[in-house]
């Protein structure tokens, strides 16, 4: 028995250790170390096809869009493919009442009809190196920290300082697998950028919140903008006279579809992944932290819910505040129930055993034997503060009535020598957010939520982990009422009228108002009791985890790993798949327009159905965006390791034409972020065809179609 269990042990460490096929997200200048079980899954293209620096390649054709998002040039006019989500906000700022583009969609039916987008801006990677030898020259194991970092500094300082000679890109460099190597990114960034087009949102959002991170999904997650330049074709301020840009490559459409078991690729910026961590730190993670934020979380969107369907002013007023806190509740659910249904925690202990025991082998490896119980060290010294972080953050900050006091902290300070010009910025700046603040704000739903979130904070909290307002309150409710009651930031009248005539006396009124002094409680409390804490705990563990990750990397030498996910461009791979996320239920791998007409309801904002798109499905008018099998295909999952940024990243089939744009990932595997299982972890991309088809038949805006490299 005890035999049978440590060869399940030895098994499951084995399972965590090794990057498994899905799983990875590479570099995209090392592509060639994987080009062969890319080829042998079925890929047919070569790694250089997709990262080269000698000639076009499909890294030509991606973007960092928005900062946040990933995005694909479809022409060589510059015509640019995201998600819906990721363009929403630009989208939103080009709506209004008459043209309300949110609701209704917008097609840009020639480029002069295409909405300039201040402050949207696309990236290229033109290139990237490795320059870790020279960054990390003069950098010896045993330095103290602050040293070591000193001269990363300088060093970087230095090579950028070189580089710059060479080139116009801007130069910069960053860290990959936690501070182990450096590879420097040449990028160019492109500022005059359109929107061209967008569905309405009941295309764009189809299934809304209700549907996120779910599948079977049915979102028409796509909106389309142009990226403009010089006449030259370099980057440049918005001008009516700008030019659409010609990128180096730009990527092929296929109609084809794919098929389960087809080899899939995505190519894009994934923003942040922890795979590398121990197993306390996944442990407190997915048992301690997430849940304390689903459950507040929770309990915040039903207040939200029960105001929100009886008002539909409500609903809309808290539906972009509603979806923001919903995404990370529902994404941290998942990893919750993901990594305790697939022992993750349990497998990365068995790992740690077989750390431990090779770093016990050679007196070479000193450094890695004490690693794991550092870890566990600190990672026990810092739960009680990362909790109170999350409190002041989830249970403090989230009563909208603080975290709008505290936009006026700073003008709370100002005295009668404060510089005038000063204080007429601030004063300026604040006018601005007030008048949007109040559009959306329904007092009745901010005072349900802070008597259950501070009622909450005081059954979690120890006193002395918890800020001082908090140990005067007798009773929560009446104590809410009162500061509700007797704050003036509650009151939009009253806020204009003294930001209209804002004297330095009128200081002492913003500080003594109670709502500032709960939020200057709590970030007092945050600053003087938990800041230092976390950081220098942190800093530390970054160093453990520097170390944890050399060593690994040292123990398995003939094993690919991956560097965590840092916002650079990085490939992954896996196949197109559905999946069995329980006993006895499996998935298949694509939705159609059967399932949007199975889920319509016009009385649930989340599933109505356009007249339009109704009457294309009566008449099967799909045109050739029909799949083989006569059904109009909306989305699909694929086993490819993506991750939040990876929004609008492009996924591609064996030849590198594109199949659909990545907008999700199913819930059961969004654990993905700490430890991969290929067997749940799914990506969800909505299928090219569908976004063709709402472009073209749904929307007519068939002139863009034309532009398009279609591959039937
Ligand atoms: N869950 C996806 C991601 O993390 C999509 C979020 C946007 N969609 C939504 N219904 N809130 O970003
Ligand atoms: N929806 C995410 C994004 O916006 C993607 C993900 O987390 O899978 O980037």
């Amino acid at each position: 028995m005890k035999y049978l269990h440590y060869i399940i042990t030895l098994a499951l460490a084995l399972t965590v250790g090794i990057a498994k096929a899905g799983e990875g997200m590479w570099i995209p200048m090392l592509l060639q170390y994987n080009e062969k079980e890319m080829q042998e899954m079925g890929m047919r293209i070569t790694a250089d096809d997709i990262y080269s620096i000698n000639h076009s390649s499909l890294k030509d054709a991606i973007v960092l869009f928005g900062g946040g998002c990933t995005g694909e040039l479809v022409s060589d006019q510059g015509l640019l493919l995201t998600n819906h989500h990721c363009g929403y906000d630009y989208i939103q700022k080009h709506s209004s009442v008459e043209h309300d583009y949110l609701t209704n969609g917008f097609w840009a039916m020639n480029r002069g009809e295409e909405l300039p987008c201040p402050g949207l801006s696309v990236i290229f990677l033109r290139e990237m190196r490795d320059v870790t030898a020279q960054v990390l020259e003069g950098i010896s194991i045993d330095m103290p920290e602050d040293e070591r970092q000193a001269k990363i500094d300088e060093n970087m300082k230095k090579i950028i300082a070189e580089l710059e000679k060479e080139t116009t890109y801007k130069v910069s460099i960053k860290p990959y697998f936690l501070g182990n190597e450096y590879y420097v990114l040449f990028n160019e960034t492109y500022t005059d950028v359109r929107l061209v087009g967008c569905p309405p949102s009941n295309i764009g959002k189809f299934g809304g919140d209700t549907d996120n991170w779910v599948w079977p999904r049915h979102t028409g997650d796509f909106s389309v903008f142009r990226v403009y330049a010089d006449k030259d074709g370099h980057p440049a301020a918005y001008h009516k006279d700008n030019v659409p840009y010609k990128p180096a490559k730009h990527l092929e459409i296929s109609l084809k579809g794919a098929e389960e078991g087809d080899f899939a690729f995505v190519f894009g910026y994934p923003a942040r992944t922890n795979e590398y961590l121990p197993a306390v730190a996944v442990d407190q993670e997915a048992n301690v932290i997430d849940p304390v934020m689903v459950d507040l979380r929770g309990k915040v969107l039903d207040i939200y819910n029960r105001y929100q369907e009886q008002d539909p002013k409500v609903r809309i007023q808290y539906a972009s505040k509603h979806a923001g806190i919903g995404n990370g509740w529902k994404k941290w659910m998942g990893v919750t129930e993901g990594i305790n249904h697939f022992h993750g925690v349990e497998k990365k202990q068995a790992y740690e055993k077989g750390f431990y025991n090779w770093a016990m082998q050679s007196r070479s490896r000193y450094m890695y034997v004490n690693l794991l119980r550092d870890f566990e060290r600190n990672y026990q010294e810092l739960k009680p503060y990362q909790l109170a972080y999350t409190y002041v953050a989830e249970a403090g900050l989230r009563i909208e009535l603080v975290s709008f006091a505290s936009r006026f902290a700073r003008l709370a300070e100002v005295d009668k020598d404060t510089p005038q010009d000063k204080v007429d910025q601030m004063v300026a700046n604040l006018k601005t957010s007030v008048a949007s603040f109040f559009k959306d704000y329904y007092e009745p739903i901010d005072r349900d939520v802070a008597k259950m979130l501070l009622g909450e904070y005081l059954k979690a909290q120890p006193a002395d982990f918890r800020p001082a307002f908090l140990n005067d309150i007798k009773d929560v409710d009446e104590y809410v009422e009162k500061l509700f009651d007797k704050t003036m930031f509650t009151d939009e009248a009253k806020v204009t009228a003294l930001l209209d005539n804002f004297k330095a006396k009128d200081a002492k009124k913003l500080a003594n108002d109670p709502a500032m002094k709960v939020y200057q409680s709590l970030i007092g409390f945050y600053r003087d009791e938990v800041y230092d804490h976390i950081s220098s705990i942190n800093k530390d563990n970054d160093r453990l985890r520097r170390i944890y990750m050399k060593g690994q990397m040292e123990m398995q030498p003939d094993k690919r790993l991956f560097p965590d996910a840092n916002f650079t461009l990085r490939v992954t791979y896996g196949k197109v798949e559905g999946f069995k996320p329980q006993d006895g239920k499996t998935f298949r791998h694509f939705t159609t327009l059967e399932g949007i007409m199975e889920k319509e309801n016009p009385d649930i904002y989340d599933y109505v159905v356009e007249p339009r798109l109704k009457e294309l499905y009566n008449k099967k008018d799909y045109g050739r965006y029909a799949d083989k099998d006569g059904s109009m295909h909306v989305a699909f999952t694929a086993s490819v390791h993506t991750t939040g940024g990876n929004s609008g990243s492009p996924i591609l089939n064996a030849d590198g034409q594109l199949l659909g744009l990545n907008f999700d990932r199913c819930w059961e595997g969004t654990m993905s972020d700490l430890i991969y299982d290929p067997d749940i972890c799914r990506n969800i991309s909505v299928d090219i065809r569908y976004v063709l088809f709402i472009i073209d038949k749904f929307a007519g805006a068939s002139h863009l179609i034309e532009e398009m490299t279609i591959v039937e």
